[in-house]
């Protein structure tokens, strides 16, 4: 092809792509390029601004590991993962939200009513509720409910090495009602990791690296994609500014001050030494 302009290009490239067999891929890849070769045109890109462009993917990719996706963490930072999780959610079911990069697999199990808090510092929270179908409301026993959160200071126990391995993370299967219930503490609010690339990102447009506080959950029953989400305590300072957009009305939820267990409807294996007020988050999962 020897003549190829700014106003062909976009056919050229799908005229190239023609021999592909999977037909989500041509589309896919069609859209992407329209919408690439659009955005170029409209922001008039200079040589200059793509290098930079390609450099920064490039150290993106120098910082990754196995551990570690700086391509995760600047989709984050875009509202890419956000938007993927909003056009994924259904209907009734509770809206997705971010995996992030701290999940575990294999936490230890827990009982319903079992303690997170063990040693942990920090205010003291009751969290229950019941995890329904979505479509017709009927409870989901033996449901999988996937935990984990940071303690009081912002930290993951992957992240800090005064933590013992598997702090504040547990598996727990729904009760014969579809529920849960555990004792835990209060996470902190933290940042994310800001010394890469993303955090070039975060600098370059006067940005600020904070998630508000939460709780993550990945919820599996028989004959269903898992739910991943995030509970959000709505008082938190950064509840309407996560960094990675992750906060939706409907996974913000109020902490209730309560200063007797026995209003909680499971039985607490922790109830005698929750701290007095303590407080209370009551959630319905819907998958
Ligand atoms: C997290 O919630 O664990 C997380 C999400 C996105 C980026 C960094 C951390
Ligand atoms: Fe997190």
């Amino acid at each position: 092809m020897r003549n190829v302009t700014k106003d062909t290009i976009t056919d050229a490239f799908v005229a190239y792509c023609a021999k592909t067999r999977d037909p989500r891929v041509k589309f896919v890849l069609s859209r992407l390029a329209a919408h690439l070769h659009a955005f170029a045109k409209e922001v008039e890109l200079t040589h200059e601004e793509w290098l930079l462009a390609m450099e920064l993917l490039r150290r993106a990719g120098e910082i990754s590991s196995p551990e570690r996706n700086e391509f995760i963490l600047l989709s984050d930072l875009f509202g890419l993962s956000a938007l993927t999780d909003m056009i994924g959610s259904r209907g009734s079911g509770t809206q997705f939200s971010n995996l992030g990069p701290f999940h575990i697999e294999g936490s230890a199990w827990l009982e319903v009513g079992g303690d997170m808090i063990a040693d942990n510092a920090g205010e003291h929270v009751v969290f229950y509720g019941r995890v329904l179908d979505a479509q017709s409301g009927a409870p989901l026993a033996g449901a999988v409910l996937d935990i984990w959160q940071t303690a009081s200071n912002g930290l993951y126990s992957n992240q800090d090495p005064d933590q013992p391995p598997g702090n504040l993370r547990r598996r727990m299967k729904t009760d014969a009602g579809g529920g849960y219930a555990f004792t835990t503490v209060r996470p902190g609010p933290y940042t994310v990791p800001d010394d890469g690339p993303a955090g070039e990102l975060l600098r370059a447009t006067g940005r600020h690296a904070w998630r508000p506080a939460h709780y993550h959950f990945r919820i599996s029953a028989a004959g269903r994609p898992a739910l991943i989400t995030e509970i959000f305590p709505d008082d938190d300072p950064w509840i309407d500014e996560d960094a990675v957009f992750g906060v939706r009305e409907s996974l913000a939820v109020p902490l209730v001050s309560e200063t007797d267990p026995s209003v909680i409807p499971f039985t607490l294996a922790a109830a005698a030494r929750l701290k007095r007020p303590f407080y209370r988050i009551e959630y319905t999962f819907r998958l």
